[in-house]
């Protein structure tokens, strides 16, 4: 049986990381996304953070698997004519150039539409139309203007971002989702579509939350918050710790190793429903018939008691060993895991979430495969194209003469 994806071929225009994220995993859903890089040059990631001398990064490497890749400068006229062709052949043309690059190539979307009208075009931009939308956007920026740095952080603390890179690959994420949609659609209407995200909607997309306790500020304190019986609340949503988020209180609490080992904690979630396990198991039997603690709503001034007496409890075990305890009562929890132990995580192997990939130039590297799993149509994750290492191919395969791509070479084109 082929993949879900197979016959689907990817005019893919993208560089750094959000963009390379969506074609990525439309690679491993098996579409044949033909990468398209800068003569000479490349995506500018294949020599950024270079942990080996000469060899592409793992940036670029776990970015762009499953991908073949070619060289072309569409402002040449060769380039031009080639790209035109493979705008001609292809399904989707995804692109996360600054605003306007493309249309400064010769190719806006009109241009695009005319070539091929069942072409879908989707792009990336940090901002929607408005006031920044010329502006150019990395991960961060996104994450401060979508909301998520402004509620992340310690209560009374500076903003901060998160290692989840929920601007760039969140925000390819929702791009993978419009693309197939589009493509869907297209089977009906016969047409292309343009699809855009904004790297600041995405991430106020996934911020969804916070605009709800916005609102619900607006009628008393945020009870589930940190500040919560005794912390002031301002106009807009405070940064809340590690505050759950959701309608059942968790917090980050101590285990046993925490004064050498900076992963020795476990989130602790006190569900409504597992409360009472959770309570006689951590020593306080005698909460169940205490109004101070036998409710959610009684509980609410006094969650940091709560959780300092779980913590108490914690750092006496390993978080393995709270987990082992925790999980058959119910109670909702989860280690901090480090990089280094979910490299290592067998589970994580067996289900190809984590794989180990081999490069002719580079040797063995570990990259996060595809996290959606489709059962007729599992990935199954190949290396990343050296810099125009199929440009020949691809050429041909659109009716390219061995003497047009002799053309095209000395124009400087490929
Ligand atoms: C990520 C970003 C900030 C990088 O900025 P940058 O390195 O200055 O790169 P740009 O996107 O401006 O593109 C640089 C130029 O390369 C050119 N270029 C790209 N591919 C080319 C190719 N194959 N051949 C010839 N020129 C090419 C572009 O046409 C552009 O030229 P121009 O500005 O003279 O028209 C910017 O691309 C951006 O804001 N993208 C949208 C948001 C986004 O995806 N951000 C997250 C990235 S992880």
């Amino acid at each position: 049986m082929g993949k879900a994806l197979d016959g689907v071929r990817i005019l893919d225009m993208t560089h750094v990381q959000s963009g390379p994220t969506c074609t990525q995993i439309l690679a491993w859903f098996g579409a044949d996304v033909i990468k398209v890089e800068r003569p000479g040059e490349g995506d500018p990631t294949r020599g950024q953070l270079r942990d080996k001398p000469g060899v592409d990064s793992l940036y670029f490497t776990m970015l762009n698997s499953n991908k073949r890749g070619i060289t072309l400068n569409p402002k040449t006229e060769a380039g031009k004519k080639i790209f035109t062709k493979l705008i001609e052949t292809c399904d989707v043309m995804v692109e996360n150039f600054a605003p306007g690059a493309i249309d400064r190539m010769g190719f806006p979307w009109e241009t695009i539409q005319k070539i091929n009208p069942r072409m879908v075009y989707a792009s990336i931009k940090g901002f929607g139309p408005g006031p920044f939308e010329d502006c150019k956007v990395y991960e961060n920026v996104a994450q401060c203007t979508g909301g998520a740095a402004s509620t992340t952080g310690e209560m009374d603390s500076v903003p901060l971002v998160t290692g989840a890179q929920i601007g760039d690959s969140g925000t390819g994420i929702h791009l993978v989702a419009g693309i197939l949609a589009a493509l869907l659609h297209r089977e009906k209407s016969g047409r292309g579509q343009r699809v855009t995200v904004a790297m600041q909607d995405a991430v106020l997309n996934l911020c969804r939350v916070k605009l709800r306790d916005q609102q619900r500020l607006a009628h008393g304190p945020l009870k589930e918050y940190p500040q919560y019986p005794n912390g002031e609340f301002g106009d807009a949503v405070p940064r809340a710790g590690n505050a759950s988020g959701g309608g059942h209180p968790g917090w980050i609490v101590k285990c046993k190793g925490w004064e050498t080992d900076p992963d020795a904690y476990i989130y602790v979630i006190a569900q409504l429903q597992a409360f009472p396990e959770l309570a006689k198991v951590i020593g306080h039997p005698e909460w169940l018939d205490d109004p101070n603690f036998n409710t959610p709503e009684a509980r609410l001034p006094r969650l940091m008691h709560v959780f300092c007496e779980i913590e108490k409890w914690t750092m006496t075990k390993t978080k393995k060993a709270v987990m082992d305890i925790l999980n058959p009562l119910n109670v909702p929890c989860g280690p901090i895991l480090s990089m280094k132990e979910l490299a290592e995580e067998p589970a994580l192997r067996a289900t190809g979430t984590v794989v180990e990939v081999d490069h002719p130039k580079r040797g063995t590297y570990l990259t996060v495969g595809n996290p959606i799993k489709l059962s007729d149509s599992p990935a199954d994750v190949k290396r990343s194209p050296l810099l125009g290492e199929h440009t020949e191919e691809v050429l041909r395969e659109i009716g390219l003469s061995d003497a047009d791509i002799q053309a095209a070479r000395q124009q400087g084109a490929i």
